[in-house]
């Protein structure tokens, strides 16, 4: 049995469906109702991290585990791993991020996911790192003010960034839990090239046949944007992590999703076109 966690989130749902169209999976969801995977396959286990006893009952006789946590400077991590020794689970495939992994990286979620690391590596378990640069899917965020005044709104907004698809992120994390060879290995995913949110306002506005502008944003603007989500310690995580975008440190592409699944990550445009109908 396999175990996905953040089954109602951008990348958990995607390992969820694909795990449920070819056999058995269990999902842990805080709240069933959220869930849109279906399959005769699919077992829902309600818990959360905080729920030791809920993280028991979802982990029996589970052999891999998806781990997504959220939660900058929690514990959710070491709450699951526990749980997962206690049950005899053989390897957890994680999702960690890209800036993990450079040494230049030193914000309050970088500094916590390299924690995260450290205590599935050390759990005694078999582990698998996903390392995604930003997901292309955080260009939702702009499908508001693109249907409202063909408008994007973004900091720096000439930087780069080698974003992935998250559809290429789940599948790796499928391949990571379906077949052997992916243990104690770290898997650093980028797309094709690295796209500026000038070049990719341009690709929506070419996808949805209308143009658009892309507007530069202050950083105190941009901050008092993510303000709204996040709490002033991810806030400036999130100023620190755009400042070395625009310093260029996040445009290398990495050859790692080809090397695993044989072909090549999705473009920007492919995720535009296929999410077409968010924007329109
Ligand atoms: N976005 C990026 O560009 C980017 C880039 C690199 C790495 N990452 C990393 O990717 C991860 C986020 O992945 P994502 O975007 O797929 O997540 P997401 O869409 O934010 O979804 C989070 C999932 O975790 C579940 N969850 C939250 N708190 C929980 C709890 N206490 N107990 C059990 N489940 C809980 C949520 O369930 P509910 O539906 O109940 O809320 C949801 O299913 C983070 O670790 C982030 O650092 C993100």
């Amino acid at each position: 049995m396999i175990l996905v966690t953040g089954a109602t989130g951008v990348v958990g749902r995607q390992v969820a469906h694909t795990l449920a169209r070819s056999g058995r999976v269990r999902l842990l969801v805080r709240d069933p109702a959220r869930l849109t995977v279906e399959g005769p396959g699919v077992e829902v286990a309600t818990g959360a991290y905080e729920d030791h006893a809920s993280l028991l009952r979802a982990l029996k006789g589970v052999e891999a585990a998806f781990l997504v946590t959220v939660d900058p400077g929690g514990q959710e991590d070491g709450r699951f791993l526990r749980a997962a020794v206690a049950a005899d689970v053989r390897h957890v495939v994680k999702l960690s991020s890209y800036a993990a992994g450079e040494d230049d990286a030193d914000d309050l979620i970088t500094r916590w996911q390299r924690k995260c690391e450290e205590t599935l590596r050390s759990s005694g378990l078999d582990w698998t790192l996903l390392r995604p640069r930003a997901f292309m899917s955080n260009t939702l965020s702009w499908a508001d003010s693109i249907r409202r005044e063909g408008t994007v709104r973004a900091l720096y907004p000439g930087s780069e960034n080698a974003c992935v698809d998250p559809r290429d992120i789940a599948e790796v994390a499928v391949t990571a839990l379906t077949s052997p060879g992916h243990e104690g290995r770290v898997y650093p995913l980028t797309g094709p090239e690295a796209v500026s949110a000038e070049q990719q306002t341009r690709h929506l506005a070419a996808v949805l046949g209308r143009p658009l502008v892309c507007r530069e944003l202050t950083p105190q603007q941009a901050a008092a944007r993510w303000a709204r989500r996040y709490p002033p310690k991810v806030v400036h995580a999130l100023v620190l992590s755009a400042q070395r975008q625009l310093l260029g440190r996040k445009t290398t592409t990495d050859p790692t999703f080809a090397r695993v699944t044989g072909h090549p990550p999705r473009s920007y445009r492919q995720w535009a076109t296929d999410h077409r109908n968010a924007f329109a």
